[in-house]
């Protein structure tokens, strides 16, 4: 808990694509644990109504205070999170979770019945309030500008996407390029798209793997020309979805393989990427409505 007092630099990345099953989820829990083993505090926030991370990392998805109460302001931003000192739920050291719950389908309700209630800032307070707990903040997003994308785009700091090898998640990509791009000139003008996460590679590569992997590096770039595709590629592996089958990260179910060195590898370069941006040098600092132009 006293590592929980200490006053924190938070980061607030939310992780997306407009398509579903390309690996926001896994990649949310997989950077955040990744993170953690680095000795950063993290916290991710499930805004998801089919609660992919709260089942992948085993915790309720009913009966339990959510992400709906921490969106709607009903329960106080600190009272919505498990720690990793629940015993109900075997969270990874160092992180936690806002879980989320069905009740989130009850949103549009909610903003009917309250008018003055603006949907994009819904997470603003709620950010606000954790600021300074933890070093890093996930928002794993639904697929779809739904009633939680939009606000996790205004609150957010950066936006890492997740793309599988196939066509449809590579082309999803431009899409959400286009919402950054519009997030940024609406809503948060701040906002950094931080890179492009490409995981669930074949090992070997297969041919349209290989095309696809090169056409979001020429496609995701700054403006002068870097690639903003994470250098570190997730391979695909069937131990992934049984470690998620079990409630852990592969970090936890299998600490030595492939997959999981390749999330700290990710983890490293997630950081350096971000002191890079800290320190002013980094092409990944530039809008992403740039590097979608580009
Ligand atoms: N590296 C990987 N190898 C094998 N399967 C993976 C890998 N990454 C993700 N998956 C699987 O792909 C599916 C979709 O991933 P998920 O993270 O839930 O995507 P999203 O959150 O975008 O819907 C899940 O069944 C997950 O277990
Ligand atoms: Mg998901």
């Amino acid at each position: 808990m006293d590592a929980e007092r200490i006053k924190r630099d938070t980061v607030v990345i939310a992780v997306g694509n407009q398509k579903g099953g390309v690996g926001k989820t896994t990649n949310a829990i997989h950077l955040a644990s990744a993170l953690a083993e680095r000795g950063r505090l993290a916290l991710i926030i499930d805004l998801d109504m089919t609660s992919g991370a709260t089942k992948a990392l085993r915790a309720p998805t009913d009966g339990w205070i959510s992400s709906f109460e921490l969106l709607t302001g009903s329960e106080a931003a600190e009272d919505t999170i498990i720690t990793d000192a629940e015993p109900e739920v075997p969270l990874p050291p160092n992180v936690h979770l806002i879980p989320s719950s069905r009740k989130l389908a009850e949103l549009d309700m909610f903003l009917a019945q309250n008018p003055w209630v603006v949907q994009q800032d819904l997470l603003i307070e709620p950010i606000r309030a954790l600021r300074g707990r933890y070093d890093y903040i996930f928002l794993d997003t639904p697929p779809q500008k739904t009633k939680t994308t939009v606000p996790a785009l205004k609150a957010a700091d950066f936006v890492i996407l997740s793309a599988m090898p196939d066509h449809l998640a590579v082309s999803a990509l431009g899409e959400a390029l286009q919402d950054i791009a519009t997030a940024q000139q609406y809503a948060n003008a701040k906002l950094m798209l931080l890179g492009v996460v490409v995981c669930a590679l074949p090992r070997p590569k297969t041919r349209l793997s290989r095309q696809l992997v090169s056409y979001v590096e020429r496609t995701c770039i700054d403006p002068s020309g870097r690639t903003l595709k994470f250098a570190t590629e997730i391979s695909r592996s069937v131990v992934v979805q049984e470690a998620q089958r079990l409630g852990k990260t592969i970090l936890q179910y299998q600490p030595t393989h492939l997959v999981a060195g390749e999330y700290r590898e990710l983890a490293m370069e997630v950081e350096s990427r971000l002191s890079g941006i800290r320190t002013g040098e980094a092409s990944a600092s530039v809008p992403a409505q740039e590097a979608s132009n580009g």
